[in-house]
């Protein structure tokens, strides 16, 4: 993608309440199949976009979040809403590399490790082996990541043909879960996002933002590509959403 069609694509997505499928009440059920935390623990949320989970789990564990993502806009919304809900203290924002952590976010150190959404850029297996070190032992680290639900012979062929150009290492939900495993992790638990996490606050409000982003930019045509493709992963998610979804895994590392 060229720096204008990013500039659009950022465009559409500015202003969402996530940038990823996800809600209050799945990022509540990951948090309990992680179990009993420290009081006030240490939390690592790694590419957090506009930090809906990052308040989430301040207020959830009353613990300290640092959320690091690659992308200043996203960052500065966070810290805009960290304020609003007054929850600015326990919010840190790290504009930083999820697959190069800045020093200040110290090895052993968290007591959870987050992510929704975003394990994909660095890819599942390296995701895991590289955020493991941040835990203290014992500590657990919780991700989302785009699976196919369905067996191998079953996805449709639409599906097959925009998630292999678009995330060719999508795998599936099971395969995800022996990785987090054969990674070290004892799994506490999987379930995967239910259709209203991807419409309520992500799909939805994203055509919201593409109406007004069309009849802005009407004739140009960088932006009716940048249009077109969300619209494409939308009405595919409408047609096929059965056979893949966000899988939420949650492992604990040995003490
Ligand atoms: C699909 S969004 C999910 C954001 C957020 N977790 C949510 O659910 O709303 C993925 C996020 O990862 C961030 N990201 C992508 N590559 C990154 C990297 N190498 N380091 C840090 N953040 C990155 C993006 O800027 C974006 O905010």
């Amino acid at each position: 993608m060229d720096q204008r069609s990013f500039d659009l694509f950022l465009e559409v997505h500015r202003g969402l309440p996530r940038q990823a499928p996800g809600s209050r009440s799945s990022t509540q059920r990951a948090l309990e199949l992680a179990g009993a935390l420290p009081a006030c623990p240490k939390v690592l949320d790694l590419g957090c976009g506009p930090g809906a989970q990052s308040l989430d789990l301040a207020r959830e564990t009353g613990g300290v979040v640092t959320c690091v993502d690659n992308l200043g806009p996203f960052l500065g919304e966070l810290a805009v809403r960290a304020a609003g809900a007054g929850l600015a203290e326990r919010i840190e924002p790290v504009l930083g590399d999820m697959a190069a952590l800045p020093d200040s976010v110290a090895p052993g150190s968290y007591d959870l490790v987050w992510s929704e959404g975003a394990i994909y850029n660095m890819g599942f297996d390296a995701g895991l082996s590289a955020w493991k070190r941040y835990l203290a032992p014992g500590g657990v680290l919780a991700v989302s990541d785009l699976c196919w639900l369905v067996d191998e012979e079953s996805i449709p062929e639409p599906a097959r043909a925009f998630w292999t150009e678009n995330y060719p290492a999508m795998r599936t939900a099971l395969a995800n879960r022996d990785a987090m495993e054969a990674a070290g992790f004892e799994v506490l638990g999987d379930f995967t996002l239910p259709p209203e996490d991807w419409w309520a606050n992500y799909y939805t409000p994203l055509l919201e933002n593409l109406a007004g982003f069309e009849a802005k930019y009407a004739g140009d045509e960088a932006a009716r590509a940048v249009a077109a493709a969300e619209r494409a992963e939308i009405e595919l998610f409408r047609e096929h959403g059965e056979a893949y979804g966000y899988v939420f895994y949650v492992g604990r590392l040995p003490r």
